[in-house]
């Protein structure tokens, strides 16, 4: 059988990888500013991370969500601390799709209407409303089109107050900082605009943090960086380190049922152990502390390259903007000076996502290469 040929593919084949170091079959060491799209946070297969999921799957791989789990209890009281949202309930899941699929239906339940408001350029996954309210034409099949979807710009004023003209808006949702689409971030004025209209209108404010999440922008959640209070927060990529592992946090107002959401392997016993070490080991480190200054020393040797048109994003989640179309870098620095970084909707943008754990060092190996490239 062939594989679905879906994916264009680097020509490399990971054999190993440590914190920031991936390492191939041939032997060659690469840098990882990408952490396998936003999801390597604490770095790869760091020992507590491994030795939690060596622990777990010698006791219990997995029973169904039939059974008390005590894991799911812990993760959740993890997640409610680390993230200073104690209030909230946790719905776990398996990926970021799911998470927003999942969201969407809460919030579609809770307020009894059917239209999602979302934004240009937003990307929010791939199942059959997260695709929907995403703005990627090619990927949204007829099926998906059934949707009620309206979409407009970020920082519209104006059409965010003739969309909830409609009366009929369940959710609206936002990438924080969108990733897929490029690093364009949503503001705080913004972002309260859209809050304010929520409540006035009975409908929903989803904060989708899957790859702006986890510490990522040096908060917690990105969306903290501002004054509002999402009624629904998806969560996903980092928060497993590379193990399946996605959820939704759900504000108090929020009522559950027995049956109202449901799935096999979500929130699992190794994936709740996987997620309990994360934090253990961000909180240990204190690796949200370092990220200000990680972001400040990109930006200063950013501004001394002559070909960076702009610098996007927050925190670790970065992107550079030059003039050119960026594949031919992007195929360089990974080919020639053995980094990974990744590309976006934008094509002139170089997106970086590394794991948390990086060091000036790497940036600056970074910026040394593009200095001989561009
Ligand atoms: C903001 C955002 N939401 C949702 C998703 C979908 O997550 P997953 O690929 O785990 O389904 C992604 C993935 O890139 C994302 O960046």
């Amino acid at each position: 059988m062939n594989l679905f040929d879906v994916y264009p593919l680097f020509d490399i084949t990971p054999s190993h990888a440590k914190d920031v170091w991936v390492y191939d079959v041939e032997g060659n060491k690469y840098l990882d500013l990408y952490g396998g799209h936003a999801v390597i946070s604490i770095g790869h297969n760091h020992p507590r991370f491994i030795d939690a999921l060596k622990h777990q799957l010698d006791q219990l791989m997995f029973y169904s969500n039939s059974i008390i789990n005590h894991l799911q209890i812990d993760y959740a009281h993890a997640l409610g601390e680390i993230s200073d949202l104690n209030d909230y309930q946790l719905f776990l899941c398996n990926s970021g799709a799911e998470a927003v699929e999942n969201a969407l239906k809460l919030a579609s339940f809770h307020t009894n209407k059917q239209r999602v408001l979302s934004f240009s350029h937003g990307f929010h996954g791939r199942t059959s409303a997260a695709v929907a309210v995403s703005d990627y034409e090619a990927i949204i099949s007829p099926l998906n089109k059934q949707h009620l979807v309206s979409k407009i710009a970020l920082e519209d004023h104006e059409g965010l107050e003739n969309a909830f003209k409609s009366k009929d808006i369940a959710a609206v949702i936002v990438e924080p900082i969108q990733g897929v689409g490029g690093l364009d971030q949503v503001s705080g004025s913004f972002l309260e605009h859209v809050e304010v209209l929520c409540r006035k209108h009975n409908s929903c404010l989803i904060v989708d943090e899957i790859q702006s999440g986890c510490g990522r922008t040096g908060k917690y959640f990105a969306f903290q960086h501002h004054h509002v209070t999402p009624d629904l927060i998806t969560v996903a990529k980092g928060i497993g380190n590379g193990y399946p592992l996605a959820g939704v946090l759900v504000h108090q107002k929020i009522k559950a049922q027995y049956g109202l959401l449901g799935t096999t392997f979500g929130g699992n016993h190794v994936a709740c152990q996987a997620g309990i070490s994360v934090i253990e080991v961000m909180q240990k480190q204190k690796i949200r502390a370092s990220i200000p200054n990680l972001e400040q020393h990109f930006k200063e040797r950013a501004s001394k390259l002559s070909s960076i048109k702009q610098v996007k994003g927050k925190g670790l989640m970065l992107g550079l903007e030059f003039d050119a179309e960026i594949s031919t870098i992007r195929k360089k620095l990974l080919y020639d000076f053995k980094i990974f970084t990744g590309g976006s909707a934008n094509k002139h943008l170089l997106r970086l996502l590394p794991p948390l754990t990086i060091q000036k060092q790497h940036i600056d190996q970074l910026f040394n290469a593009l200095e001989k490239l561009t």
